[in-house]
């Protein structure tokens, strides 16, 4: 036991990793300048012999001192973000590095990272600056998703991102703990690091880096984490009408969608219109539950009442939009147009104030 707070924590999340941990520990060992003021804190949700081999790696006595935080089933939240997490709350360091186990992100750059943090409240290892390479990110797929999804994160948080951080997805990076707060923090998925930087103006420095190949096992990545990451640009750019506005937006979709899906095959456009109607009621009423109002649900009245008033205003709303509109039209000869723009605009403002105020009244 080591009787002083370490220097740096390297905070490394694992899941299936067995196969990489040691030659990970022996790698930063040699790396580190002085391995005797640093720990290694695997951050482990596995569900196979991972915990083991790091004991048994904590037990060989290398010269960094590693530690391991198993997640009982139970615990596994936030998936890899929510580990990083636990992680940086764990560390008493005055630095957290924070590198994937698989090998991904070369040991041997950490010392410049810990150093460069000296000036800086975090240090990115990019792939997108200088001579990085994000090489290893396998196929051409994984490439175009990764550089779309950079190029949105940057463009959503232009000051605290876009001008600041070419890699806003590396899970390469080297904090100041005492710059973070992590109860700010909302982890989920894989972009831990976004979340930090969207939630805090800190003074970022780069390095460029090259992600490697992995060394064993395989990733864990998969189309649910593209999900996390959208969701996870709303909720953090968005408060909760901007949300319930989006949901509108997809709804409007739908219900198109299935307008022409019906038409297509000889429905009445009359009845189409009305199953359009219907599906996008229920579509933007999940998708209020989930992403809306999800912090509001419980300790209000059940889930069938909550759907129940939803179906009932909606249908009332849209049942009023015509006579809405020609009373605008003839009373205000207001252009069509411009007059069905303002039933939208004013029925999306009550339908907010119904289902915020009624619906999820707590
Ligand atoms: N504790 C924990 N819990 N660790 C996890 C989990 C989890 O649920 N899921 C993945 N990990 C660990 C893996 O064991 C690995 O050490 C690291 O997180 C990265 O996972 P990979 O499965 O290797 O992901 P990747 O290589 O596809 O993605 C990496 O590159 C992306 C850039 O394209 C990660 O660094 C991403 O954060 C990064 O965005
Ligand atoms: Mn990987």
């Amino acid at each position: 036991m080591s009787p002083t707070a370490p220097d740096t924590t390297v905070v490394v999340p694992t899941f299936n990793e067995g196969g990489n941990v040691e030659i990970l520990v022996r790698r930063l060992s040699t790396a580190l300048e002085r391995p005797e003021t640093a720990e290694v804190l695997f951050v482990d949700d596995s569900t196979d012999d991972t915990p083991d081999r790091v004991r048994e790696v904590a037990r060989q006595g290398h010269p960094v001192r590693v530690r391991l935080l198993h997640r009982a089933p139970g615990e596994r939240v936030g998936g890899l973000a929510g580990a990083v997490t636990a992680g940086i709350r764990d560390s008493r360091a005055s630095f957290v590095v924070v590198m994937d186990g698989d090998l991904q992100h070369p040991p041997e750059l950490v010392p410049a990272l810990r150093h460069a943090a000296e000036d800086a409240d975090v240090v990115v290892a990019s792939r997108y600056t200088g001579d990085g390479d994000a090489g290893g990110l396998a196929g051409s797929w994984r490439r175009s998703v990764s550089g779309v999804s950079t190029m949105l994160a940057r463009a959503c948080f232009p000051k605290r991102i876009g001008r600041l951080c070419t890699d806003p997805m590396t899970g390469f990076f080297c904090l100041r703990r005492a710059a973070v707060d992590t109860d700010r923090l909302r982890p989920r998925g894989f972009k831990i690091l976004l979340e930090v930087l969207a939630r805090h103006d800190l003074r970022v420095l780069e390095l460029p880096f090259a992600f490697g190949v992995r060394h064993d096992g395989e990733s864990k990545a998969s189309w649910r984490n593209g999900l996390h990451f959208l969701h996870q640009l709303v909720s953090l750019r968005m408060g909760r009408m901007s949300r319930f506005a989006v949901v509108g937006a997809l709804g409007a979709l739908v219900n198109l969608a299935v307008m022409w899906a019906l038409v297509a095959v000889a429905t009445p456009y009359v009845a189409a219109a009305v199953v359009a109607a219907e599906v996008s009621i229920l579509h933007n009423f999940l998708l209020s539950e989930r992403f809306v109002f999800h912090d509001l649900r419980d300790g209000v009245h059940p889930w069938w009442s909550r759907a129940l008033q939803f179906f009932a205003f909606n249908n009332i709303e849209t049942a009023l939009r015509l006579p809405a509109l020609v009373a605008l039209v003839s009373l205000t000869g207001l252009h069509p147009v411009a007059a069905q723009a303002v039933t939208i605009a004013v029925a999306f403002v009550v339908r907010f104030l119904f289902v915020s105020r009624v619906v999820y009244r707590g």
